[in-house]
């Protein structure tokens, strides 16, 4: 069998995925304990107990999701349908001592959003979030321009799926991008347009293309991380973030309604390019789909960060960035894939 580091796993002749790949411990653990274990870090500025960052999707994060990751140590970015972020402004209500509305880090914006908007995102500090399906496009990078020449603020934009245009998102001010294009677990967008490959792929050419042109900008692994494993598998392939769509979708803090149905608990979880959210005959690129209840998002997270750490003790690192150093990756045969599945 061999093992692979990064370096050999990006020279892979398949588009590989997350259920494609395992994480190998090769050394003795000198970890005594998972509290030596730290997976805090910074992200734009921002000091983060874990490197989690929800999804801008208005079945995920509203304003409620955003405080609550907020003080979890994660990021939550209000999505830009959230019209509430507007009221708070208009209303002058409090904001707290960062100047943030309770607690806020990130707000996502669209291509048309006013500019009104963004001078009160941009004076308050917040990460801006230019939500959009492709950076690899000249709005994106004159909007992207236009507000960073304005403001002192900071810019994620998304998304990309390889790092062939990664120095024009840097020169244009980007400081951080969402990696990921038909990942998405609700995203129809390979299947209507045969675009996008495997994560573990695109993540990879990101990563060197960044090392290899020594460029500054955070990498944010967005779409198909289905569990804590995955979280762990996208940190040590090089990702500085996570970006998490449904496995935040269906807690308690996302927007919309609990529903019972057939005895059991529901919440909506849809694309952002999805039918539900377009409302007009336009070319829909994303699912709607129930989730089951899941409870309080402090579950979800607690969840990560035990992976995470037990991840680490497994393989000897007691910080992040020793994990993206060690990481050794062995390549799963389909038959190998199911045997690590628990049965029912
Ligand atoms: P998940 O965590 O696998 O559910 O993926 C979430 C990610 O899917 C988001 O962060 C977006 O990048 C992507 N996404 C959200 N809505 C859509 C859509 O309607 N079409 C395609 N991709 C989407």
């Amino acid at each position: 069998m061999k093992v692979y580091t990064k370096e050999e796993l990006n020279n892979y002749e398949l588009s590989l995925t997350y259920d494609d790949i395992s994480l190998l411990p090769t050394e003795v653990s000198q970890i005594k304990s998972r509290t030596d274990i730290t997976i805090k870090s910074e992200f734009l500025g921002v000091k983060i107990s874990i490197p989690v960052i929800s999804s801008p999707m208005d079945t995920v994060t509203g304003i409620t999701m955003a405080s609550e990751l907020s003080s979890l140590g994660a990021i939550g970015i209000v999505n830009r349908f959230d019209s509430s972020l507007k009221e708070i402004f208009s209303n002058h209500k409090v904001v707290n001592s960062d100047n943030n509305v309770n607690g806020i880090k990130a707000v996502s914006i669209g291509l048309n959003s006013e500019e009104e908007l963004i001078e009160k995102l941009a004076e308050r500090k917040f990460i801006i979030c230019i939500d959009t399906a492709n950076a690899n496009n000249s709005s994106v990078l004159k909007k992207c321009e236009q507000i960073k020449k304005k403001y002192d603020v900071k810019i994620i934009v998304g998304n990309i799926a390889s790092g062939s245009t990664l120095k024009s998102l840097v020169d244009a001010g980007a400081d951080a991008v969402r990696v990921g294009i038909g990942g998405g677990s609700v995203c129809t967008t390979s299947v209507q347009t045969g675009i996008g490959i495997g994560q573990v792929s695109s993540i990879l050419d990101v990563y060197f293309t960044r090392k290899e042109q020594r460029l500054k900008i955070a990498l944010i692994a967005d779409g198909g991380i289905k569990s804590a494993g995955d979280v762990v598998k996208a940190i040590a392939l090089g990702s500085d973030m996570v970006m998490l769509g449904r496995m935040l979708a269906g807690t308690k803090e996302t927007p919309g309604e609990v529903i019972k149905y057939n005895d059991q608990l529901w919440k909506k979880y849809r694309g952002s390019a999805s039918f539900g959210v377009k409302m007009k005959s336009e070319f829909i690129e994303g699912e709607e789909t129930m989730v089951p209840y899941k409870g309080p998002v402090k579950n979800v997270i607690n969840s990560i960060s035990d992976g995470l750490k037990s991840a680490m003790s497994y393989m000897n690192c007691l910080s992040l960035e020793e994990l993206q150093e060690k990481a050794k990756f062995v390549v799963l045969s389909n038959s190998s894939y199911i045997e690590r599945l628990p049965k029912k």
